[in-house]
């Protein structure tokens, strides 16, 4: 996730349990051009292993040059993402906005997949609206040009993020008995427990975690403890201000104080979720610009809290 998925967001994660990371998303063209904040979202650490570079575009040549210059960082696999839904991505025809093309959608996969020497995965939607959802039949066309993976958010262009993600086609996708590469389903997992109702269900290979893991890399580890037969473990508050303040530290260490200072903001409500009376703690984290203020504070909401826990 943009803005979200970053390397030390993506390491903290790692240690929780997630099996396979994938960087944010990154522009083809601007790869193409060496643009230098793209660049370095391309970076990553051995023990984040296995990990995808996930591109975006809608030109054939820098989409062929960012495989280039992605595969040079060595990653597991490249993942293109044909998801996005936003204005910015999708109007021009790259993320979500190539499902109006779907010939086009299997052209740019096909050169994607030709070009390179790894495993290329895709990251997709339904398709582009209400009554355009032909994912059972992009999945196998992706399939037969090579693809080795495909990911499902169960929404469509039009429905951005809104209404709730329809599992039902995701489920066909996966039971297509032409369908041999992994499925893996997406789209408001918000616990252990929806997390393994919904693989179950849905029969799927894997899922993906997206906004629940905001401020909340534990769901990890608790969904697993819960696919294992164990009741999840609570984390208790020291543990949750100790990895807040690990986050924000890797944020200032990729992205400078400021930046990683505003960036960490998304992250409060998620790492604090259900402590009572919290609202005045979340206010100043949310404004305070000083990196000590903010530090000062954590350790605050550790006193009080740890106090109410025992
Ligand atoms: C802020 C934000 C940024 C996102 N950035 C990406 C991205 O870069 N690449 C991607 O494949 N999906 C991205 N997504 C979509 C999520 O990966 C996921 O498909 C979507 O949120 C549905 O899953 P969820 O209900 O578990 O969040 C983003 C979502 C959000 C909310």
């Amino acid at each position: 996730m943009e803005a979200i998925t970053n390397k030390p967001f993506r390491k903290i994660c790692k240690k929780y349990g997630a099996d396979i990371l994938v960087t944010e998303f990154i522009s083809s063209e601007a790869l193409a051009r060496d643009v230098k904040d793209s660049v370095i979202k391309m970076g990553f650490e051995e023990i984040e292993r296995p990990l995808g570079i996930q591109i975006f575009g809608n030109n054939a040549e820098a989409l062929v040059k960012a495989v280039r210059i992605a595969e040079k960082e060595n990653p597991d696999f490249i993942d293109i993402n044909w998801g996005c839904p936003v204005k910015k991505v999708a109007g021009k025809g790259s993320g979500s906005g190539i499902m109006n093309d779907i010939p086009k959608m299997v052209e740019l996969t096909k050169i994607v997949v030709d070009a390179s020497n790894i495993p290329v995965t895709v990251k997709t939607r339904l398709g582009y609206s209400e009554d355009s959802k032909p994912i059972v039949d992009i999945a196998e066309r992706l399939q037969d040009v090579g693809i080795q993976a495909i990911s499902i958010h169960g929404r469509t262009r039009a429905q951005m993020y809104k209404g709730e993600a329809d599992w039902s086609l995701i489920g066909e996708v996966k039971n297509n008995k032409r369908m041999h590469i992994p499925v893996f389903g997406n789209g408001d997992i918000d616990s252990p427990e929806k997390a393994i109702e919904f693989k179950n269900r849905y029969g799927v290979d894997g899922i993906l975690i997206g906004r629940a893991t905001i401020g909340n890399p534990f769901i990890f580890q608790q969904t697993k403890e819960l696919l294992e037969g164990k009741t999840p473990t609570i984390i208790p508050i020291n543990e949750k201000v100790e990895v807040c303040k690990l986050h924000l530290e890797g944020l200032t260490e990729l992205r400078g104080e400021r930046n990683a200072i505003f960036e960490m903001r998304k992250n409060y409500s998620g790492y604090f979720k259900g402590l009572v009376n919290f609202k005045p703690y979340r206010l100043q984290l949310v404004t305070s610009t000083l990196y000590s203020e903010i530090q000062n504070l954590l350790d605050q909401v550790l006193d009080i809290y740890s106090e109410q826990e025992n």
